[in-house]
């Protein structure tokens, strides 16, 4: 029987299949596959046929006894970048930093560069997206030492490989590992296989010349790092630079840290020169938050820092079947439980209304303690009635809503009350801690926290 002479690659995940199909056995992803001449397919290497056979023993060793020098790390200088980096960049390592286009990964990874070569550690930066005259106009924007990062436009993996063997630096960033091609490989640049071999090779090098690399990567529509999930696997940690493109706030979280914790998130705002990191977050987005209705601010949790913003909802009549809803820095499905909850438990029914809800300033909650934050705001924006105490300022919440409509406690409530306090926002609303907590309305269920705002404003009318 003869042998077919192609492959189809999933650029998805690396799933090799015989025969094309439309979606990918390996990862479900539609239209991912493709036609790869079996020589360069990735297997090839790794050869067919002969039987694996032992050789010479090697004798593992107890854990206890393997030495494992205390490496200092290099510091990136950009406290939030160093904090979700879990303290500085391990000598080494690979790090792979998605972002959509435009976000402010080049110029992250270029401050990073100019302080770590302030600090006098050698550093590089390949740029495969743009020329060093347009590096250098970056550069100049954000001025100081980023002028002094040597710059390298180049797509050829093996010149990359070439200069860091012979630049030895102790840090350096390729931007972005989808624009590399090994010689050697068809496929275009960006394909699962040119992408794999890319990051393998750079890795071997990185880890033979203690060389800290970060890989800049694109990400997909939906947000995962595009090409091959095997880069996630491959690299040490995995960063992930988020915001609204046009909103000038910025977050930046880690996926997966072998190095440290990945619930640490550090926040910039892209200025004219730069990003700026932000430090008292909260700050700037409670001075934003408004007392209309549809507004309510949520003491959220940002790693192991507590941070207020702002959950803002629109509700409007429709004749649209089925109605539109839009969520923007929350989870959509976590969005469809609290309007069934909100519908079937004390709340309107919005079966007939458009829902919008955005957390303001482009940032993203993932956590179930924004629920009760949405339920209000929602609610507030279908009653038209701002939840704001009578001094104009907003109202602050966090908490998880259950399927039946009780309120659940979540992670750190003392801390995310205190830094509502902070800030003059007492008393908060959360559902009944383990403990007594000054400052904090608990309420059992939905209801009767909706019903707990409804009062508060009937209190204020007749005053
Ligand atoms: P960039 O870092 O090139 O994004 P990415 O590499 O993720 O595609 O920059 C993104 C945007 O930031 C760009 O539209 C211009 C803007 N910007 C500033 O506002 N201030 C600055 O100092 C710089 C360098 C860029
Ligand atoms: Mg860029």
């Amino acid at each position: 029987m003869s042998k077919s002479r192609s492959l189809f690659v999933c650029q998805s995940c690396g799933h090799e299949a015989l025969a094309w199909s439309g979606r990918c056995a390996g990862c479900g992803e539609w239209n991912t596959l493709v036609e790869t001449p079996r020589e360069q397919g990735p297997s090839a290497k790794w050869g067919r046929g002969g039987r694996t056979r032992a050789t010479a023993a090697v004798r593992p060793k107890r854990l206890r006894d393997v030495a494992a020098p205390d490496v200092a790390r290099v510091q990136t200088r950009i406290a939030e970048l160093d904090r979700v980096l879990g303290g500085g960049l391990v000598p080494g390592s690979l790090v792979l930093l998605g972002g959509s286009p435009g976000i402010g990964k080049s110029t992250l990874t270029g401050m990073a560069l100019g302080n770590v070569a302030a600090a006098g550690h050698s550093v590089l930066y390949v740029s495969g997206e743009e020329s060093a005259a347009q590096v250098k106009l970056r550069a100049e924007r954000l001025g100081g030492a980023a002028l002094d990062v040597p710059a390298l436009a180049e797509t050829s993996l093996e010149a990359v490989l070439g200069t860091l063997e012979s630049e030895r630096p102790a840090v350096c960033v390729i931007d972005s590992v989808q624009t590399l091609h090994a010689e050697g490989m068809t496929g275009a640049p960006g394909s699962v296989g040119q992408v794999r071999e890319a990051a393998i090779a750079i890795m071997d090098v990185a880890k033979r010349l203690d060389c800290a690399v970060i890989l800049v990567g694109h990400v997909t529509k939906e947000g995962a790092v595009a090409g091959p999930r095997v880069l996630e696997h491959l690299v040490d940690c995995v960063l992930l630079f988020e915001g609204e493109r046009e909103r000038s706030f910025r977050t930046i979280r880690a996926l997966k840290n072998r190095f440290g914790a990945t619930s640490e998130v550090g926040v910039f705002e892209m200025r004219s020169g730069g990003l700026v990191e932000v430090e008292d977050a909260s700050a700037r987005f409670v001075g934003e938050a408004s007392a209309a209705p549809g507004s309510v601010v949520l003491c959220a949790m940002e790693g192991t820092r507590p941070l207020l913003v702002e959950v803002q909802a629109l509700v409007a009549p429709t004749e649209v079947v089925p109605p539109r809803r839009v969520a923007t820095g929350i989870d959509r499905n976590r969005l469809a439980m609290v309007l069934a909850v909100l519908a079937r438990h004390g709340g309107p029914s919005l079966s007939a209304a458009d829902v919008f809800v955005n957390v303001a300033g482009g940032v993203r909650v993932d956590e179930p303690g924004a629920d009760l934050a949405v339920a209000l705001a929602i609610a507030s924006a279908h009653r038209g009635e701002p939840l704001a105490s009578g001094d104009g300022r907003p109202l602050a919440c966090f908490g998880e809503v259950g399927l039946t409509g009780e309120l659940r406690p979540v992670a750190h409530p003392e801390r995310r009350l205190a830094e509502a306090l902070k800030f003059g926002l007492g008393p908060v609303l959360a559902p009944p801690p383990t403990e007594t907590l000054e400052g904090l309305t608990a309420q059992p269920t939905l209801r009767d926290a909706l019903g707990a705002t409804r009062k508060q404003r009937a209190v204020r009318a007749a005053a």
